[in-house]
């Protein structure tokens, strides 16, 4: 287990729409480096950048065309080389995002494979059926008619994404590969060649890890524990501990009791398949009525999420953490139904909790969710989240003509029509420029508490999580202790005190709203937010 995950608290970029260092209205690494000490200075001491290699971009990159090539829109390879340095001078890390399960239909291994006659090496590097006729089953989407080579092929999302062929758990077909057939293990080989390249970088040191794409499934059809998907992923990890040992890997699995279980140092607690909990907290949008635990007098108490969480945090909290995660590319923005406030206490949850916390760019000022943009790069919904960047301030500008940086809010000097997405239309769009000099601000209580955290070791990842109260009747306040802290939170609109039994009255260190202990009683303030040691 990397030492350094103990600490670390990452920042997800979006590379596409974080800072245009050139003015071609699109993101780049050179821009992403421009901007380290601004992250650093957030608290943020690592990266995950949302994949930046070759890539036809029908599904904003994750359709890779070349894994050992930056695209040519995000720079060179010097320049992410260049970004490690620097972030590593900085004591940051960075994770690249591995997309192991599925290729773009350009990249040379499909091409080759979907000739009539395919070279050896790439014959079964993807899941081709025996005819055109024949598609699969087991719930897999295949695609008919595209190919010279007589057969169905695999996708695992889009059409454009054929699935890398891990082999079938049970073979049931002749063209159903078992995950020990040499060309099944010659994939899983092919990926692990593509993590070493990155890994070492070009002088030795490279990235620090991968955020795995859909990680959960590589082998087909297979049990519910996905055995044998997690047994490439255990061969996989031991390949880091030996070469690699500092290096993390870090599930998009959706099930942390699987993914840790499987190797993986970190699983996200979303909900991919089934719900556990986390929308719970803030972006419960049942039956049209939001419950979320921290919108202001709902009616969600904080159990529906820890009757879901506990039980994972005991399974995994030995070998692994859950990553809580504010938001991400493919989540509507988590202010599409919270107020700022609502936010911070959210944020202030998320960034106080064990394991190894995620913020996506621009929610550390709130960047609201665009509705209605048309799709981007197979965006569709997910397209209202991953608008630029909103750096400077649109009151700001007062001179007429307005100058393309200023109209874009600081993300690119291009001209409007030429950026990636538009910027947020709202005349009072949050900006980082507007949010600095405010103390108030979400900016400024992301950066307290992740200092906080940082300074802290009770508070980093390690498992020392205990509840000490969970509303669920008269009140919807929730109080848990982190080593020597103890934390209250009440997400309601009307003060309430909640009585615990202290011996020694402990020193307030950090607070939203206002909170007080006094008579042997916590005395928590509408919408409070409290650290006591
Ligand atoms: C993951 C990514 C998502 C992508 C999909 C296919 O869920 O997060 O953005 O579209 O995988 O690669
Ligand atoms: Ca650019």
């Amino acid at each position: 287990m990397p030492k350094w995950l103990e600490k670390a608290v990452f920042y997800e970029i979006y590379p596409q729409s974080f800072y245009d260092s050139n003015s071609d209205g699109i993101g780049d690494i050179p821009g992403i480096i421009e901007k380290l000490d601004y992250i650093k200075g957030l608290g943020c001491n690592a990266l995950w950048l949302n994949p930046c290699y070759d890539s036809p971009f029908k599904d904003a990159g994750y359709d890779v065309r070349d894994y050992k090539k930056v695209a040519t829109r995000y720079g060179t390879n010097e320049d992410l080389f260049r970004l490690f340095n620097e972030a590593h001078k900085r004591k940051m890390r960075v994770l690249l995002d591995m997309v192991p399960g599925h290729t773009s239909e350009e990249h040379p291994w499909f091409i080759e494979s979907r000739k009539a006659n395919p070279g050896k090496k790439n014959k079964n590097r993807y899941i081709w059926t025996n005819n055109f006729l024949s598609s699969g089953s087991d719930g897999l989407k295949f695609i008919a008619g595209e190919s010279e080579r007589d057969g169905c092929y695999c996708v695992n999302f889009f059409k454009c994404q054929p699935a890398l062929n891990y082999g079938f758990q049970n073979p049931r077909e002749k063209w159903q590969l078992p995950p020990t057939h040499p060309d099944c293990i010659a994939t899983m080989e092919a990926i692990k060649d593509i993590m070493r390249f990155w890994l070492k970088g070009d002088n030795g040191r490279g990235c620090d890890g991968f955020r795995m794409d859909m990680a959960f499934t590589l082998v087909k059809a297979e049990d519910s524990e996905r055995s044998a998907t997690s047994a490439i992923w255990r061969n996989i990890r031991k390949m880091l501990d030996t070469e690699f040992p500092e290096a993390a890997m870090v599930s998009e699995w959706g099930s942390p009791s699987q993914a840790i279980n499987a190797g993986f140092h970190a699983d996200f607690m979303l909900e991919l398949f089934e719900p556990n909990g986390y929308a719970t907290l803030f972006r419960d949008f049942e039956n049209g009525v939001d419950n979320s635990y921290f919108k202001k007098n709902s009616h969600g108490d904080i159990n529906r999420f820890l009757s879901k969480y506990l039980p994972l945090y005991d399974a995994t909290k030995k070998n692994g953490y859950i990553s809580l995660v504010t938001g991400n590319h493919d989540l509507p923005r988590a202010n599409r139904g919270l107020s700022a406030r609502e936010l911070a206490l959210a944020y202030a949850l998320i960034f106080t909790f064990p394991g190894v916390p995620f913020l996506y760019y621009g929610d550390e000022i709130g960047m609201r969710y665009i509705n209605d943009l048309p799709s981007k790069e197979g965006g569709f919904y997910r397209t209202g989240s991953r608008t630029p960047m909103q750096w400077i301030s649109k009151a700001a500008i007062t001179a007429a003509p307005i100058p393309p940086e200023a109209a874009s809010m600081g993300f690119s000097a291009a001209p409007a029509e030429q950026l990636y997405l538009p910027v947020d239309p709202d005349p009072d769009a949050p900006s980082v420029e507007i949010q600095e000099k405010d103390t108030e601000s979400l900016l400024n209580t992301v950066r307290a508490l992740l200092h906080l955290r940082q300074d802290n070791k009770d508070l980093n990842a390690k498992p020392n999580l205990e509840i000490l109260y969970a509303g669920k009747y008269s009140d919807r306040c929730f109080i848990y202790r982190r080593g020597a802290f103890i934390i209250t939170v009440n997400p309601d609109g009307k003060a309430v005190q909640v009585s615990f039994p202290i011996k020694k009255i402990p020193k307030l260190v950090y607070s939203i709203g206002t909170c007080n202990i006094d008579g042997g009683f916590y005395k928590m303030g509408p919408q409070s937010f409290s650290i006591w040691k």
